[in-house]
């Protein structure tokens, strides 16, 4: 949690200093205008924008009033909103824009499962927006949904809640990015907390630990006769669409059926589920707190 620690340590020396000069500069209050900044990888899928949409809402709901924007990290994606005409700035992009129409503090929350490589490159980009000249005071970054050891109990929960109503030997899998970046590890740690529940319950991944082979030979294992597979993911993009429920022969669903396994795959994200994307904006109003707003 190095990333809460430093805000908190830096955020009202930041303040003080940025809110002084502007007062001594030109004798008036200086003003504060807040923002939040919802970053996502974004999907070229235009079914899964509905998810977005759906926790944009529940964001609204959360912070009537404020100005709510997103940025998409994912260039191809930002190319194809806006070849149909639809807004789609960089987070770098979108946070000048908003230092340029007058925001002083922003909170970014990204939509990302763990702290890894794209989550860190988020930090350093905010990081190098903060304190500009005549530009934002603060930009503080909200957690990703898995950061703690707290929010894995209470995402192993929701999901159990959400999902366990499972039939006679049905597997639950739910389906995560993974990485090469330290991050990955909370993908074990969410499984593990899963297991305590019942040993139907598995987290799987296409570029990290537990990957889908290891997966397979589990739900084998188990004697399950079907699975039903759950995006681990903000939306249920290309990876949920392709390396989950593809007819690919590499697909988890191919591999399932290949060992007689019946794959139901659910192409709904993350984000669109109240009680998880609650644990996102738990973690936004953390950060928002932490911006030390008059
Ligand atoms: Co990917």
């Amino acid at each position: 949690m190095t990333f809460l620690v430093r805000g908190l340590l830096c955020c009202y020396g930041l303040l003080v200093v940025g809110v002084a000069a502007v007062w001594a500069s030109h004798g008036a209050p200086p003003t504060v205008r807040p923002a939040i900044l919802l970053v996502a990888f974004g999907t070229t899928i235009p079914e899964a924008r509905g998810d977005l949409q759906a926790f944009e809402a529940q964001a609204r709901q959360r912070f009537p009033g404020v100005e709510i924007r997103w940025a998409y990290t994912a260039r191809m994606v930002r190319e194809k909103m806006r070849s149909h005409g639809l807004e789609a700035d960089s987070p770098t992009l979108a946070l000048a824009r908003l230092a340029d129409d007058g925001f002083t503090h922003v909170v970014v929350q990204s939509l990302h499962v763990i702290p890894g490589e794209e989550f860190h490159g988020l930090m350093k980009i905010a990081a190098s927006l903060e304190g500009l000249p005549k530009g934002l005071v603060r930009v503080q970054v909200g957690a990703p949904l898995l950061a703690t050891t707290a929010d894995v109990r209470r995402m192993a929960q929701t999901l159990a809640a959400q999902f366990c109503d499972r039939g006679h030997r049905e597997a639950l899998v739910f389906f995560g990015h993974g990485s090469s970046h330290g991050g990955d590890i909370f993908y074990a740690a969410l499984q593990h907390a899963l297991q305590e529940k019942s040993p139907w319950l598995l987290v799987t991944t296409v570029e990290g630990t537990p990957s889908l082979e290891e997966t397979v030979a589990a739900i084998t294992n188990l004697g399950a006769s079907r699975a039903r597979l759950i995006p681990l993911m903000a939306v249920a993009g290309d990876h949920a669409r392709n390396d989950m429920a593809g007819e690919d022969p590499e697909s988890l669903a191919s591999q399932l059926q290949r060992h007689r396994i019946r794959p139901v795959p659910i192409l709904a994200g993350l984000a669109g589920i109240p009680a998880i994307a609650d644990i996102w904006l738990d973690h936004l109003a953390e950060a928002w707190a932490e911006l030390g707003l008059p």
